[in-house]
């Protein structure tokens, strides 16, 4: 292990995401369990420029594993786009003597971290924590799997009333411009069709799924639409229908920030976990401009130019099924 590294700053940025909490406490007590000092950065990129940094130990992070945002706190920085505003940042860093990195967030965050590795040299590893799941390299992303069972949930809900009214329902969930949380929580949900920017589906074929005049059994239809969706959005899609067909009794949900709040599932505090440990040991054997990921359940690290020029692919299988299962 490398002994040049002593002081490791951990900070979380761009959107929040249920379980970086758990990944801010993993990789304060590795860095304990390491004997190196571990310091957080308040609000991102944002804090780093502006210096305000606070030292952790293994008790301050106490009782955040099961807590949902970030008691880093978030913010996306204009500044830190600038070489002039990462130069402040390295300037603050090295003040507190702060010899590595350790950045929790999506894609946005992993390339500031690039800029300012190019830039400084600064040995440094990103953690990737958003609910999208939108990062080639990594199976899952911390904040996914919550956020998913938070848009079943609420899909569930929505069928009860739904089906008392005999109503459709477009149902917007997040991910920017990823499907997974749609594909997968239309699965769980049961979704009559889903719209994701992966598929192309046009909206003759979304018209033509929902059997108008009864020519499905169906007794309410849930149709679950990315945000990310390219033939419109739920109240576009929704409007469209409308205006094609009275036959529609029609609603419109969108799940929202709710998606991004509330306690981490068990799922994403072991990711969180694994891979707060996985960074730390990873910065402590040299890697660097990197990200951690899981991939067949064993932790990767994928190098920055490696990853972020590919889409996280959404599998075939997740595709067919939900076409068969919603017939
Ligand atoms: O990247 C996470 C995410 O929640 C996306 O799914 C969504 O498009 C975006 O952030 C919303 O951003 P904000 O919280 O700034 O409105």
């Amino acid at each position: 292990m490398d002994n040049k590294i002593s002081r490791i700053g951990v900070f979380t940025s761009g959107g929040d995401a249920p379980g970086m909490n758990a990944a801010i406490r993993a990789v304060v007590r590795a860095c304990a369990y390491y004997k190196k000092e571990c310091f957080g950065i308040m609000r991102g990129y944002e804090g780093m420029i502006e210096g305000d940094i606070v030292k952790l130990g293994a008790r301050s992070v106490g009782n955040i594993l099961q807590r949902g945002g970030t008691i880093l706190k978030t913010a996306r920085s204009e500044e830190f786009r600038t070489e002039e505003g990462r130069a402040k940042a390295f300037k603050n860093l090295k003040d507190e003597g702060i010899n590595a990195l350790i950045a929790i967030g999506g894609d946005g965050t992993f390339t500031g971290l690039h800029k300012l590795y190019e830039q400084f040299q600064l040995p440094s590893v990103c953690i990737p924590g958003t609910i999208d799941n939108d990062l080639a390299g990594t199976d899952y992303t911390i904040g996914y799997d919550t956020a998913t069972n938070i848009a079943v949930e609420a899909i569930d809900r929505i069928r009860d009333t739904a089906l008392s009214h005999n109503r459709l329902f477009f149902i917007e969930v997040m991910g920017r411009n990823s499907g997974y949380i749609a594909i997968n929580s239309g699965i769980a949900g049961g979704a009559a069709a889903i719209v994701i920017p992966e598929e192309d589906l046009t909206f003759e074929q979304l018209y033509a799924v929902l059997g108008e005049g009864g020519k499905t059994s169906k007794s309410s239809n849930l149709i679950v639409v990315a945000e990310g969706s390219k033939i419109g959005d739920a109240h576009t899609l929704a409007k469209q229908v409308a205006s094609r067909s009275n036959y529609f009794d029609i609603k419109v949900t969108v799940l929202g920030h709710l998606q991004r709040g509330g306690s981490p599932t068990y799922f994403d505090r072991v990711l969180a976990s694994r891979m707060g440990v996985a960074a730390v040991e990873g910065l402590l054997a040299g890697k660097t401009d990197v990200m951690v990921g899981v991939n067949d359940k064993k932790m990767v690290y994928n190098a920055f130019n490696d990853i972020m020029n590919r889409h996280h692919v959404i599998d075939s299988e997740s595709l067919r099924i939900a076409k068969i299962l919603s017939i």
